[in-house]
């Protein structure tokens, strides 16, 4: 079909059954029974009649070009309108090159990286036959307990508006391009904030702290130019989000302008009969058209009940017309209708992913994102002394994450391949001691003896990659299985030790804190981990990368995070009046947003303010002197917080307002500034006004949320 097709014209020819078949998205075996796909959900009896496939208008889960060429193929030869399905997929952190977790490629502070991953990312999948993917996630989260808490970028509004930004401008580039996919931010709104960290629990929040703190990044990644957009599963304000037209027509649609597709996410039209809000499928249906839901993913409330909720006059037919031409826009937009197949080709993605270019691309960002969390000196280590490996993940290929579609364990670099790439196996020795999560101690013995042998110790912990991620929620944060008694087993030998962590969350670390000398947090590295860990355990790429989610001192302290609030009794050390504290913790988490060392050191001094005062038109200048004072070259992200100390409303401790990453050799010094915008101190008042309120701020630059130099000034209006 030529790709100057008028939808409307289009849309006209449609009949009702065509019409609602485009709302429809199934896995790849509806269409070719051999072709199974990736399946990312509960599969539920769809109890709708064949022909209704050959009307459908998306596909969820297929993962290699020729599935995809053989099924659209198929689809335009069955299909009376031949209007080309639209083939998506979750590519959230790689497709076969994949990435850190976006939890550790946030702690790199690099937009630009964090572009670039999306580009090759969409060459992979684009070459793979994939068009749409459900990334970036944008969720807002506090709670480790919640295992996609891996999937996100963080606690921090800003920083997670950039990044989804810039992920976003990676997939889609101009949608020109051959190689662009078509993003969909996830999961809107406020999935990241289920109580307790509980998968799937209830979310409740003031609309206030729902437009301050969890809408923004959403907001950026479209403006950003973001295509589409997933509804949580989760309720906003008492209604489940697939179902909610304050969140998706009065925010997302009018106040936003938003016209593209919204996805329910899987079964989450379904899943408003289980809510509570729905007695059947009819008015699931009912409450997910008027919310303004587009695509019903794999479940079929909308095409078993659509037509007849509309002959009876329930819903009126232009909430269907208007789904449909927001579907067909989108595959116009595409070029969809002009080339069905785009840039699928198998043989070129066989050639391209995960090619040299790609895995060094891998290799540098994932050295980026390894936050050097404690060092009492014994880190870089010596090329020349043995090391031992010990722990479950020492040779562990599993380090990708949950979401790491089609990654491949035997194209990954575990940390003893890495280790041994980068001083040669010969001083090398290794030992698991123990499974993940095992309780078993008995090779604890054969690591003691093995660990003997060298000079010194790097003890490779965390958690396994499927157990972080959807469904994965925790109570517990500690290491799992006996990590830490075999910790206290190899601690005892008296050597050089260091901990490797590959998890998916902030864990509860106290411990280790206390007793091991250094501790790396390499999250879960992806297809080059190994290499990536080497290159900075040896030196040769100095830590960069600062956290951007807090750890907790310990589970019982959640929620914890930075830009939190002063209360009414705010407490000071050693007040004896009852104020806001634990009797047992501190209030501080064991390590701060924006918190992560170097193996140099950086002073701050002389911040200075260029006006005392400001008025709303004006900006003024805020600067630090940043000095290298340690014996290595190094990257240091400055980072900027402004606190309003007086609102409308309770203001944050904190925000972070910008950050600059700079590179400074052995003793370079450089002058940092950042202009202050009255941009920069709005926020959302009781009523949802978005404005700036007169009053004294502080300006804050450090290295971290915790270390500041701090400087005052007045806003006037
Ligand atoms: C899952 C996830 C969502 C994903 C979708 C399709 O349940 O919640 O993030 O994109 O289903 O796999």
């Amino acid at each position: 079909m030529d790709k100057a097709i008028d939808i409307n014209e289009l849309l006209k020819t449609m009949t009702i059954e065509e019409k609602m078949g485009q709302l429809m998205q199934l896995i790849p075996l509806f269409y070719d029974s051999s072709k199974s796909g990736s399946i990312t959900g509960p599969l539920s009896d769809l109890n709708m009649d064949e022909d209704m496939i050959w009307k459908s208008g998306s596909v969820i889960g297929v993962t290699n070009a020729k599935d995809m060429i053989d099924i659209q193929r198929i689809y335009l030869e069955k299909s009376n309108k031949k209007i080309p399905l639209l083939f998506m997929y979750d590519v959230i952190h790689g497709f076969r090159t994949i990435f850190p977790i976006p939890l550790g490629m946030a702690c790199s502070w690099d937009l630009d990286s964090a572009e670039q991953l999306a580009r090759i990312t969409a060459i992979e999948s684009s070459l793979s036959g994939v068009q749409v993917t459900f990334s970036p996630m944008a969720d807002l989260v506090r709670d480790p307990r919640w295992g996609r808490v891996m999937e996100s970028t963080g606690e921090d509004p800003y920083l997670n508006g950039l990044f989804a930004a810039a992920i976003v401008k990676g997939y889609q580039g101009n949608l020109d391009d051959p190689y662009n996919i078509i993003a969909c931010i996830k999961h809107f709104a406020g999935y990241g904030a289920v109580e307790a960290g509980r998968e799937y629990n209830t979310v409740d929040m003031s609309d206030h702290t729902l437009r301050e703190y969890y809408l923004p990044s959403y907001k950026a990644a479209l403006d950003a130019g973001c295509e589409m957009v997933m509804a949580a599963f989760n309720p906003i304000h008492g209604i489940p989000a697939t179902g909610n037209r304050y969140l998706m027509r009065d925010i997302l649609r009018k106040e936003w302008g938003f016209d593209g597709p919204i996805i329910s996410d899987w079964a989450s039209i379904e899943e408003l009969i289980k809510h509570g809000v729905a007695a059947n499928g009819k008015e699931a249906a009912i409450l997910a058209i008027e919310a303004g839901v587009d695509i019903e993913m794999m479940t079929s409330n909308y095409i078993n009940n659509l037509k007849q909720l509309i002959e009876e006059g329930i819903v009126a037919q232009v909430l269907l017309d208007e789904a449909v031409l927001r579907i067909l826009k989108l595959k116009e937009k595409f070029g969809l209708f002009e080339n069905p197949y785009k840039a699928a080709d198998p043989e070129k993605a066989d050639q391209t992913c995960v090619c040299e270019e790609f895995r060094q691309a891998a290799r540098e960002i994932s050295a980026k994102t390894i936050v050097l969390l404690k060092n009492d000196g014994i880190l870089p280590f010596s090329k020349d002394k043995k090391v031992a490996i010990i722990g479950p993940h020492a040779d562990n290929c599993g380090i990708s994450g949950n979401w790491r579609a089609l990654g491949r364990a035997d194209e990954t670099i575990s940390l003893y391949a890495g280790i041994c790439n980068k001083i040669g196996s010969n001083l090398v020795v290794m030992e698991k001691g123990c499974e993940i999560a095992g309780q078993n101690e008995n090779d604890f013995v054969k690591a003691i003896n093995v660990a003997k042998e060298a000079d010194v110790i790097l003890l490779a912990l965390g958690e396994e990659q499927d157990k972080t991620g959807e469904a994965a929620s925790r109570a517990f944060l500690t290491l799992p299985g006996v990590q830490e008694k075999l910790v206290d087993a190899i601690l005892k030998l008296n050597k050089p030790t260091a901990v490797v962590l590959f998890n998916g969350r902030p864990l509860e670390i106290k411990s280790l804190e206390e007793k091991v000398p250094a501790i790396l947090e390499a999250w879960f590295p992806g297809t080059e981990g190994g290499n990536a860990i080497a290159e900075i355990l040896y030196g040769d790429v100095n830590p960069s990368a600062r956290l951007t989610m807090s750890f907790p001192y310990t589970v019982g302290q959640i929620p914890v995070y930075y830009n939190s609030f002063n209360t009414g009794r705010p407490y000071s050390e050693g007040c004896a009046d009852p104020v806001s504290k634990y009797l047992d913790i501190p209030n501080a988490p064991l390590y701060p947003f924006g918190y992560g060392l170097s193996y140099t050191n950086f002073e701050y001094r002389e911040i200075e303010i260029s006006k005392k005062t400001m008025n709303q038109e004006e900006t003024l200048t805020a600067s630090i002197v940043v000095k290298n004072v340690g014996a290595m070259g190094g990257i240091e992200t400055v980072q900027l917080y402004i606190r309003d100390l007086v609102g409308s409303t309770i203001r944050p401790l904190m925000e972070l307002k910008g950050f600059r990453q700079i590179t400074l050799g052995i003793g370079e010094e450089q002058k940092v500034e950042f202009e202050i915008t009255t941009q920069m101190l709005k926020f959302h008042d009781f009523k949802g006004n978005f404005k700036a309120e007169a009053g004294e701020f502080l300006v804050m630059i450090g290295c971290n949320s915790r270390q500041v130099d701090t400087v005052g000034f007045r806003l006037n209006l």
